[in-house]
């Protein structure tokens, strides 16, 4: 049975806690493995809300093991499995809060560069945009309006920062980073994935906006793709139905929670105030029924 108990935080005894994001916790399980347990946290507006989304971590594992399921044949990926009982004992020990949310992954040099693909004009893309009429280097037609769809997809690079925002970098500066070579191959295979992810998913009611991979190194010097893939926490997804440029889109998963937020007068710094319990259930509708448009299955 997949738990409908929610998950805030996990500290698991006997595994080394390598690292808390907003929403995962990471753990170490042995040289070559890693635990990604997604929680049920939720952020919105760059914060993590104190209130819990019942069952997200559970959709946003089940959405990547989705992924790097259809999308192996352009890349391989570092999920081992997401089945608690065919992990190594240490993880088991903890089963009932693992079990439906967490993946075991082959452990990897991470390129540190988030790489980023855009069909359409939303969030920092954008705001370069109205800025400078280029998003990471791509001179794009004038006269575009907010969400537009692009003439075709970009690839838009950002380093990671440790703190606060992602910085948007061009490609000759990615290749500055990680080589020439690499630069091309992670920019072939990442606009590979989106070109078929977004593809897809338009056909079952979801635009993927844009999409944000990571991708590592395996000890034989091999491209994996790596951390989550394509869930509406790494992606801007919307209702397609719904679509209309020249303003910004619905959150497909967040419309309940930013319409919220937005009632209210909080200067979006933390702490984030709660959501009441209709706009979580809510909101865990929204997930649910991503999962469901996306793989016509019920979670
Ligand atoms: N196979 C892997 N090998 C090594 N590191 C990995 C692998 N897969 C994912 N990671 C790393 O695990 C971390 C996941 O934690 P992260 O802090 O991104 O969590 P999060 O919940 O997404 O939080 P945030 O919203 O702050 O990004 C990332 O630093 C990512 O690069
Ligand atoms: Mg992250």
């Amino acid at each position: 049975m997949t738990g409908t108990r929610i998950v805030a935080e996990t500290s698991l005894p006997g595994l080394r806690l390598a690292r808390r994001g907003k929403v995962r916790d990471v753990y170490e399980v042995d040289e070559g493995h890693l635990l990604i347990v997604a929680t049920d946290r939720i952020s919105a507006f760059d914060c993590v809300l104190p209130t819990q989304i019942e069952r997200k971590g559970e959709v946003l594992t089940a959405l990547s093991r989705f992924w790097f399921g259809r999308l192996a044949h352009i890349v391989p990926n570092h999920l081992g499995t997401t089945e608690v009982e065919r992990m190594p004992e240490a993880v088991r020990a903890s089963a009932d809060i693992l079990r439906g949310r967490s993946m075991l992954v082959r452990r990897t040099e991470v390129f540190p560069v988030e790489c980023v693909v855009r069909g359409y004009l939303a969030g920092s893309g954008w705001k370069d945009y109205l800025a400078t009429g280029e998003v990471c280097g791509h001179r794009l037609p004038e006269g575009l309006r907010e969400s537009a769809k692009l003439p075709e997809p970009i690839f838009t690079p950002a380093t990671k920062a440790e703190e606060g925002h992602d910085e948007n970098i061009s490609e000759a500066r990615m290749s500055d980073i990680l080589g020439g070579e690499t630069t091309a191959r992670l920019s072939h295979i990442s606009l590979a994935l989106y070109h078929e992810a977004e593809a897809y998913a338009r056909g079952r009611g979801i635009i993927i906006a844009d999409t944000k991979f990571e991708f590592g190194l395996d000890p034989e010097g091999q491209i994996l793709l790596i951390d989550e893939a394509l869930t509406p926490d790494s992606s801007r997804f919307w209702p397609a139905e719904a679509y209309e440029p020249g303003h910004s889109q619905p959150s497909f998963d967040k419309q309940f929670v930013r319409d919220y937020l937005e009632t209210l007068d909080w200067d979006k710094r933390p702490p984030a105030p709660p959501l009441p319990p209709e706009v979580a259930a809510a909101t865990t509708d929204r997930y649910l029924e991503a999962y469901r448009l996306l793989t016509g299955k019920e979670l």
